[in-house]
């Protein structure tokens, strides 16, 4: 709060915006003051861990239990009080129905209590905008190809504007973050399963087993179709054996991350032959992933294209990118009205 002060004091209003995050398992609170990031706290939910995913109504109570002090928390990290907020943002959608109306309610009430504006912010847009919060290096100029790879949604997008992006290619099935986590399961890994396969893949020979690479048209991929021949080859070179399935766990989880890897590289290089847009930007929880992250940055070098990625705690489900997307919109005279509703899927593209 001495820093506010010390603003108004000069005589300027700082814009302090609170970014409330509760698509699915995380409970995020972010906040940016005039645009950088003073405070970012994320807390997961065990609860899912024993039951091998995301249990909806679980994430619902969890989000009811940790909104309020993960909020508390990061204004204390900021070092400001509810009264100096000037906007609030949150994950309108997609996401599970629950879960969004948790964090939309408690939104709603404060930017009543505080008459601050409203910003209902898309969960995806906000994977993208993760580029532009700003203390990560040079964000991608616009235009620019994005590949945003997480748990609930795999899609390349042509950003044109930070609110005007086209859906150009996207999964007709599964998402990549659910392949990597069902693909975990079958391994025996814990939830959430990718950062587990990327840590065992790191020991394993990612040619010692081979998986389909199914083809779709256009831009879209798929990744069932490799969820399913994961599932016949752990269960074949396993026989249901757990001796078995310890020695060859890392070359399958090497297997699986090279497949979905490949699927998620080639699509991108055919995306910027076919728009001829050489910047791209890889978003979202999978953007972590080590294979993923060295594989790109060689087609990139080999196509002579550019490639972004955000800081690895701006890729996975977080607040800030939520408050910097409200911002956008903000800025643009974008404003919900308080009796704004969630929405657990996409709108129509
Ligand atoms: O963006 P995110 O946090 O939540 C959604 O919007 O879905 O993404 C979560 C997904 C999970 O599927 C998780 O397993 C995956 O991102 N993930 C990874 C890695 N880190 C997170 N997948 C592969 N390798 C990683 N290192
Ligand atoms: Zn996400």
């Amino acid at each position: 709060m001495a820093k506010l002060a010390a603003d108004l004091e000069r005589g300027s209003t700082p814009e302090v915006v609170l970014g409330i995050e509760s698509s699915c398992d995380d409970t995020a609170a972010a906040v940016l003051v005039d645009g950088h990031v003073r405070a970012n706290v994320v807390a997961g939910q065990e609860v899912h861990r024993r039951w091998g995913g995301v249990v909806p109504e679980l994430a619902s109570r969890a989000h009811q239990e940790n909104l309020v002090p993960v909020v508390h928390e990061a204004m204390r990290l900021a070092n400001i009080g509810p009264s100096d907020l000037t906007a609030v943002a949150f994950t309108q959608g997609p996401g599970l129905i629950g879960a969004l109306l948790v964090g939309a309610c408690f939104a709603r009430s404060l930017a009543q209590a505080l008459s601050v504006p409203l910003i209902a912010v898309d969960h995806l847009q906000a994977h993208v905008l993760a580029h532009f919060i700003p203390g990560q290096g040079k964000s991608p100029e616009l235009p620019f190809l994005n590949l945003t790879v997480s748990g609930g949604h795999t899609r390349l997008v042509l950003v044109r504007s930070a609110l005007d992006m086209q859906v150009i290619g996207t999964t007709r099935d599964d998402a990549a973050g659910e392949a990597f986590d069902k693909g975990a399961k079958l391994l025996g890994l814990d939830y959430p399963g990718g950062p587990l396969i990327d840590r065992w893949a790191r020991e394993g020979d990612p040619k010692r087993y081979a998986l389909p690479t199914p083809r779709m048209d256009g831009l879209d991929m798929s990744f069932s179709g490799v969820k399913t021949a994961f599932r016949d080859l752990v269960q074949s070179v396993s026989g249901g054996d757990p001796e078995r399935l310890n020695e060859e766990r890392a070359h399958l989880a090497a297997t699986l991350q090279n497949t979905i890897v490949k699927i998620l590289v080639e699509r991108t290089k055919e995306a910027v032959e076919r728009t001829g847009c050489t910047r791209v930007g890889v978003s979202g929880g999978v953007s972590v992933n080590s294979a993923l992250r060295s594989e790109m940055l060689r087609a990139a070098d080999t196509g002579e294209w550019s490639v972004h990625f955000p800081r690895p705690e701006y890729c996975t489900d977080n607040a800030a990118m939520i408050a910097t997307a409200g911002r956008f919109l903000l800025h643009a005279g974008i404003v919900a009205p308080l009796d704004v509703v969630p929405h657990a899927r996409p709108p129509k593209v």
